[in-house]
């Protein structure tokens, strides 16, 4: 076989599973999947793909150096990193997983293919390692690294080190920082997912402080699309920023659900905020627009149906999860607050 040789790291996880999914299906490559399948990935995202002969699935540990050696095999023509410990609340119950995944595994990863050689190296990076924004202005790619909670902090190391590697050894490294995504087989510990399987059933939704904080929503498509582009095209040694120009409070969309699901203001619950709670982000995404042409295609109403369908219509994919670890987390972070 000669198509490209792509190695996917985290792919049974939310933006991963998605990320497979449109590479398979828009261009000829071969897809390596190293996951770890902690709590976050889940087979279950990719059983479509089962099978199918572009396709393989490694089980394994980034941080782990023989597991990392064993999927890269002969020869990968790009690396793609999502694999990550991604949950803010998680993080600051217990940072342990964030340091040595995100920084440890993301170093073991650049020294394999600093050994072994690959066309690219995209770090799956976030929007969260420039910290807060306060009522104005947006996050350019040259706005300074400010993260606040140990999993932002986390994630920047990862891209200082991934940057190192583009200076020091020539490592043809592209960084990706984006903004909050939506959409299908997001785990429903994140706000969208979590609000719509409560909401569902009758439960709770866990407003934080005010509710007043700001994300700049986008579909997990568009930030695909964003993350093909960037890994084909995108000039080594450069971040891209990809936002969906889409900036909403928390409450907003709380508000939202509640109407395409049709359930009263009264599940809404205020509780304790986060502490070190980012109050607002916003990304200016000139810089991915002029150079590679991207532009988001999903309009957020729209969006936002087809998602909450998707979970309404997917119940038995998030009840399985809503169960035994789920549950615990869900009691030590949210019984208090
Ligand atoms: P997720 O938590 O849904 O999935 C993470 C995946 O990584 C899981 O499949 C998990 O099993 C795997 N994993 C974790 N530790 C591993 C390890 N040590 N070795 C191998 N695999 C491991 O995360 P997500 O929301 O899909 O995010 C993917 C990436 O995108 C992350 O790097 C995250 O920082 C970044 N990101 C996420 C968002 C968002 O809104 N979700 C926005 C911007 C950037
Ligand atoms: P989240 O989905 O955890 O993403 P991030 O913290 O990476 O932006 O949270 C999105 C926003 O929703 C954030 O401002 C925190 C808030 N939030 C709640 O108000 N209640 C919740 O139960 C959760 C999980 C999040």
């Amino acid at each position: 076989m000669d198509s490209r040789h792509i190695l996917v790291t985290g792919g049974c996880g939310f933006i991963g599973s998605n990320f497979i999914r449109h590479m398979l299906s828009a261009s000829p490559v071969r897809v390596t999947n190293l996951d770890k399948l902690t709590y976050a990935g889940n087979l279950e995202n990719l059983k479509d793909l089962e099978g199918h002969p572009s396709y393989t699935f490694v089980r394994g540990d980034i941080a782990d150096e023989a597991d990392v050696e064993r999927a890269f095999g002969t020869h990968v023509d790009g690396v793609i990193n999502f694999a990550a410990e991604s949950h803010v609340d998680r993080s600051i119950i217990n940072p342990d997983a964030f340091i040595r995944t995100n920084i440890y595994g993301t170093y073991r990863l650049l020294e394999q293919a600093r050994k072994k050689g690959t066309g690219r190296f995209l770090q799956v990076s976030t929007d969260e390692v420039y910290g807060s924004l306060g009522e104005t202005g947006k996050f350019r790619e040259e706005t300074p690294l400010a993260p606040n909670s140990p999993y932002s902090a986390s994630k920047a190391a990862a891209d200082m080190l991934a940057m190192a590697y583009h200076k020091t050894f020539g490592l043809p490294v592209t960084i990706t920082r984006c903004s909050n995504n939506y959409g299908p087989y997001q785990f429903p510990e994140k706000l969208i997912p979590l609000l719509v399987s409560n909401a569902l059933v009758d439960r709770d939704l866990p407003v934080y402080g005010d509710g007043l904080q700001v994300r700049d929503w986008i579909h997990v498509k568009d930030h695909c699309r964003a993350l093909a582009l960037v890994l084909e095209k995108g000039v080594p040694g450069r971040v891209y920023n990809v936002g969906g120009g889409n900036e909403r409070t928390n409450l907003e969309i709380v508000e939202i659900i509640l109407e395409l699901l049709d359930k009263p203001r009264t599940l809404v619950r205020h509780v304790q905020d986060r502490p070190g709670h980012d109050r607002r982000y916003a990304i200016d995404s000139t810089k991915i627009g002029r150079e590679l042409g991207f532009e988001v295609s999903v309009p957020f109403r729209s969006g936002m149906e087809e998602t909450v369908r998707w979970y309404v219509e997917h119940r038995s994919w998030w009840e399985r999860i809503k169960t035994g670890e789920y549950l615990s987390y869900y009691e030590t972070w949210y019984k208090n607050r």
